[in-house]
This record gives C-alpha cells, structure tokens and sequence, in this order.
C-alpha cells in the first residue's frame, strides 16, 4: 500500500479501548483504534485481533456484512495501525480466551482505516504467537520499541508505574518532602567509577554524575528538611551483571533524628504499601533481622536467601584433631570446616559430585574441593570421597549428626580460610537450591525479607594495603565501638543495614555521622587526610560545623524491587531502555563519539586506548 492510499482518519474519538467492551456493550456501535495483532483468514471472513495497552478485542470482517471493508482487511499485516467502527455482538467464550477480559464480545466491522502500516517484524510482538520469544536479546534491544509491544515487558513497564506510584504515596501520608537533587555534581564515593561529564566553561574541569545523592541529602538535614524522599537516577560505572545496571533508580531516603528502629519501621510501610497496592499482600511486620556475623555464619552471605533452609554447619569441633590432614591445617590456622546437609540426594553418583567438584568449586568457586558423604536411602553404609583409613569413621559420624544428616542426605564440606571457606559455601548452598529448583525466579513469592544489620565499619584491601568504607565514609560507627576507631578498625562494627529480599539486596544504609571530628577521624581511618577530605568533601564538613542533627537514611533499588515483583530474572525487563552487558544502548547506539569541533569546545583530547584500556 503507498502512502498516497492512507486515507484520513474520519472516525474521530476512539469510543471505548481494547480492552473495554464486555457482553454488556452488546448492540452499541463503537470506534476502537491500534495495531493488527494477529490476522486470521477463513476464506472470506476475516478476524482481527486489535490490541492496545489496555488489551485485545476481536474484530470480525464479514463480506456479507461490510464487503467493501472485509475486501480492505485483507492486505492488513502485522503491527498495521488501524481504526475500526463496528457494532458490538456478543459471542461465546471459547475455553482457550477464557481469561481474555473482552472474550464475551467481538465488533463486526463496518468502516476500517489503515492508519499506518508496518514493515515485516524483526520478530514476533504478537500476544497470540509471541509467548516463546526467541529473538536474541540485542536485537530486541536494538528494536525495543517492538519488544515493549509485548505484553510481558508492557506489564512490567505498568507494574513499575504503580510502585512509583504506591512509593510517593507512602512518604507524602509520612510527611517526606520530594526533593530533586543535581545531576551534574561531585564525585560521591559509593565505591564505583564516575561517569564524568566535561565542562566547556572550566576547561579541564568536570562533572560527576551521581551515584547516589548521599552528599545532598544529608546536607538536606542540615538544612533542616527532617525527612526526605527522592526517586532518582543514579550512575555507577561498574561491571555489569544480571542485577546492576549503569544506569538504575534508588528510592533515597533521609530521615533526621533517626534510629536504627524507626528506619526500619518506615522502610517497612514503604515496602508493606508497595505489596499491598500490586500485590493485594499484606507482609507481615516487623521483618526478621539478622547481624552480618550471623548472616556468614549460617549462610554465607550478607544478603541470605531465606525461602529454604540448607544453612551451613561449622565443623571444627567435629573434626578437630581427626588426623586427616587437610582438616587439621586449616583448624589450626584459625580456619574453618564447613558442611551443608543436601536433602534428598544421598543416592547421588561420583560422577555428578566429581562434577560438582570440579566445574563448581574449583572452578566457578574458586574453593581448593569438595567433600562429600552420602548417606544411602537404603540406610546402607555411608560413602565417603575420603578413605576411612585418612578420616577416621568415628569423626565422620561425629560431623553428620552435628549436621543433623539423615538416611537419604548428601553431606557436601570444604574446608578453608574463615571468613571465605562460608561465602564459599554460601554460594554452594544458592547453586544446589537451584538445582533442585527449591527457588526460582517467581512473581508470586514466597517473599521472605530480612534486616542485615551490624556490618563492619571498614574493609581491608590486600592489594592497595588499607582499609576502605565498606558502606560509605558517613557512615557512623557504633557508639560502643568508637574508641576503637583510631586503634583496631578492622573490628569497629557500624550502624549500617541492608534490607534483602529473597536473596537479592534491595536497599542499604546508614546512620550518619554529623560531627565534623569524628567525620576527621573516620577519613583518617581510610588513609584521606585533612588536605584531600578538605577538598573532596570540604562542604560537608563546612555543614556539618553549623548545628547539624543526628540523621540516618537508606536507599532502595527501584529496578531491583520491580524485577523481583514481576518474576524477572534481569533488571533489563524492567527498564524502557537498558543498557547490554558491555554498557551500551543498542537502540539509539550509545555511548557514540562525537566531532571534533564538540571535543575542541570541550577542551578535550583524545588518547589512542592500548590493549590493556580495551
Ligand atoms: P547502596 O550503594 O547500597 O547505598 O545502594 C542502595 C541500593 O541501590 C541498589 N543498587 C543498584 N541497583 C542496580 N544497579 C546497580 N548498579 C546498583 N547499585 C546499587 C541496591 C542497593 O541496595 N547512598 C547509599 C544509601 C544510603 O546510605 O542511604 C547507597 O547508594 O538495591
């Protein structure tokens, strides 16, 4: 069809959407506009499936009805863009469109127009025929306006909608104020990389994009603000996985006068608010809380899953002094002997744990190896990856009952350096959980969050040779552990907290520091001194000097949140447009360079990258 062909829309209004009509319409005449969903031809009489957000009506193009439009209905194709008058007649509901909304009507078309038309699809957008989408993942990123047409990703896109919504709800009935921080700023130090932006009218100077609006918003307590709430970009160049974006949104939060408890209880309505509103559940309140010691413990993990058990054994007094040599080094070198009971999986091969042990621990884990006990369901003896004449029965049998082994149960060890042998094994217990699929990505729960709580102030780095914030530096010590900052600070413990849902951190923070000497003194700590805290941060430190009040805050990831609502398995489902792997926009192509004379303004030359840059 050439364009010349396009006819004028003399329908007017759209009267009623695509997903509107209901047995009750019956009778009336109507004017539904959007895209060809799918087309089906059954030798004159034509069915249309027309769709828009709102949902699918069928439209029925009968010759003896309308010839003249049924005859212009069959050049319709995919994605066309049409608008259709027609009465409303009810038909019977087939049991496959039972859960169609409009299933109880179709429009008999009168007068139909071709508003646009569509070049053949990259790939299926269809509601009919797209559910199994095998197109690559960049080429629906390269045509994510198609992508966004099915229904999955349009579903997420109102699911993010509605906790926008539920989010700014909460805090305005809590009196939070919305305020918009800058994006154009000052390196924040939440741990990444800038992204820098370049001013053209201080050469050699540059902005930093936020990543986070840490700096401000505290600042917003000092100005007197008492409780603030922004949703806001924020942008970290790091490496990307599954659960990190570039690019993402937080829910940050700041409260002044604030307790640990009453940071809780508010994140708490906020979330309960969300859930309620998509979810029609109401969580139950207050969520558990866990210290991080605990968390590696028994999980080995500062963020644990807690929709199953399987938590981890400490067997050191177990095996103490058991002769076998790889257990009786690392026991005395201050590590640890850690087991985790596998349900069900007694009868498990050699093959499928040597596997296990060499792609898994070796491999992926990076453990030093896997040592197993299986327990036969048939109650016969217990096979051990280790001779009895290396490990001697008696210890063994000792180990399974610590562990609470049973007929049936595949006991899986390592042993190794504390605390790295539990992350080890923490990341052991995630991989067999999914093996056996007692956990998947779900949009109906089960939702088990949790507080994590008492981190450790500081982080020692062995390659750089000091100690880094392991929140961010205004983040307060505990008080009792204070004094300890300037002697021990590997052991001063913070009031720092993350709130995890099944498994995934879904936000984190502190509360703050508001002195300007134990601010000092925390800087010194990381190795900044006075000269470069003064530069860096100099205006938080200037704020601070003029009656700053105690304050603490948190901040959510928004995206984080949403893919866990929608049973998403990667941020990308639930962001318009995405960032890849590598950091790039497949659709409009960024980041893109630009000319020279854009570069000249900007006071910028480029380098050539070496290999080692690329
Ligand atoms: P933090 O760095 O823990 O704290 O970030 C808060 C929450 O943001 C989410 N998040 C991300 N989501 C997607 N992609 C990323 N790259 C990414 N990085 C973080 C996580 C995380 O829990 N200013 C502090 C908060 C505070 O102290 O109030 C901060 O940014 O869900």
């Amino acid at each position: 069809m050439s364009v010349s062909q396009f006819k004028v829309d003399s329908h007017g209004r759209r009267t009623h959407t695509c997903g509107q009509l209901r047995a009750e319409h019956a009778g009336s005449t109507v004017v539904l506009k959007g895209w060809v969903d799918s087309r089906r031809d059954l030798g004159g009489l034509i069915f249309v499936d027309l769709r828009d957000r709102y949902g699918i009506t069928q439209i029925v193009f009968n010759p003896e009805h309308a010839a003249e439009t049924a005859k212009a209905a069959e050049s319709l194709r995919y994605e066309f863009v049409i608008t259709v008058k027609g009465t409303v007649q009810q038909r019977e509901v087939a049991a496959k469109h039972a859960d169609m909304p409009t299933a109880a009507i179709e429009v008999m078309a009168e007068d139909m127009i071709v508003l646009n038309t569509s070049d053949p699809l990259p790939f299926m957008v269809s509601a009919a025929e797209s559910r199994e989408n095998t197109a690559s993942e960049d080429l629906r990123l390269k045509y994510r306006y198609l992508d966004l047409r099915r229904q999955e990703l349009k579903n997420n896109v109102l699911l993010r909608h509605r906790v926008y919504q539920s989010v700014r709800r909460f805090y305005d009935s809590v009196d939070f104020v919305e305020v918009e921080t800058p994006v154009l700023m000052k390196s924040t130090p939440e741990g990444a990389r800038d992204y820098l932006v370049p001013s053209r009218v201080h050469p050699g100077k540059f902005f930093a994009l936020p990543q986070s609006p840490q700096t401000y918003k505290q600042i917003l307590m000092v100005a007197g603000m008492d409780r603030y709430f922004q949703i806001v970009k924020c942008f970290r160049d790091e490496d990307l996985r599954a659960d990190r974006q570039p690019e993402f949104t937080q829910i940050d939060v700041e409260m002044t006068f604030a307790t640990e408890d009453l940071i809780y209880e508010t994140a708490e309505g906020m979330l309960a608010q969300i859930w309620k509103d998509v979810k029609g559940i109401d969580l139950p309140r207050p969520f558990p809380r866990m210290t991080y010691d605990e968390a590696i413990r028994r999980y080995g993990s500062d963020k644990p899953d807690l929709r199953f058990g399987m938590e981890l054994h400490d067997l050191n007094d177990a095996f103490k002094g058991c002769g076998f040599r790889v257990f009786d080094s690392t026991i005395e070198d201050g590590g640890a002997v850690v087991g985790i009971v596998v349900k069900g999986e007694g009868d498990t091969g050699r093959g499928r744990l040597d596997k296990l042990d060499k792609e898994i621990v070796r491999g992926k884990l990076k453990g030093g190896g896997l040592i197993h006990f299986r327990l036969p369901s048939d109650g016969s003896e217990v096979q051990s990856s280790v001779k009895a004449e290396v490990l001697p029965t008696s210890f063994v049998e000792k180990a399974l009952a610590a562990c609470g082994a049973e007929k049936g149960d595949l006991v899986l060890v390592m042993a190794g350096p504390a605390p790295k042998v539990f992350m080890q094994m923490g990341d052991l217990r995630l991989y067999m959980a999914r093996e056996a699929e007692m956990i998947s990505d779900s949009a109906d729960g089960p939702w088990k969050f949790l507080w994590v709580t008492g981190f450790p102030l500081l982080e020692y780095d062995e390659d750089a040779g000091r100690f880094f914030a392991m929140h961010h530096p205004f983040t307060s010590p505990k008080a009792e552990d204070m004094d300890k900052l300037g002697t021990d600070p590997g052991a001063v413990r913070a009031q720092a907290y993350d709130v995890v849902l099944n498994g995934s951190e879904i936000g984190g923070g502190s509360i703050r520091i508001h002195r300007p000497d134990v601010q000092q003194q925390m800087f010194d700590a990381l190795g900044i001194d006075e000269e470069e805290a003064q530069t860096r941060f100099g205006f938080l430190l200037n704020a601070f000097k003029y009656g700053a009040p105690p304050h603490g805050g948190i901040a959510f990831g928004l995206d984080r949140i949403v893919m866990l609502l929608a049973g998403a398995s990667s941020l990308r489902d639930v962001i318009v447009f995405p960032k890849t792997q590598s950091a790039q926009e497949p659709m409009v192509q960024s980041p893109d360079s630009v000319d020279a004379h854009q570069l000249r303004e900007l006071h910028i030359q480029l380098i050539e990258p070496d290999n080692k840059d690329k």
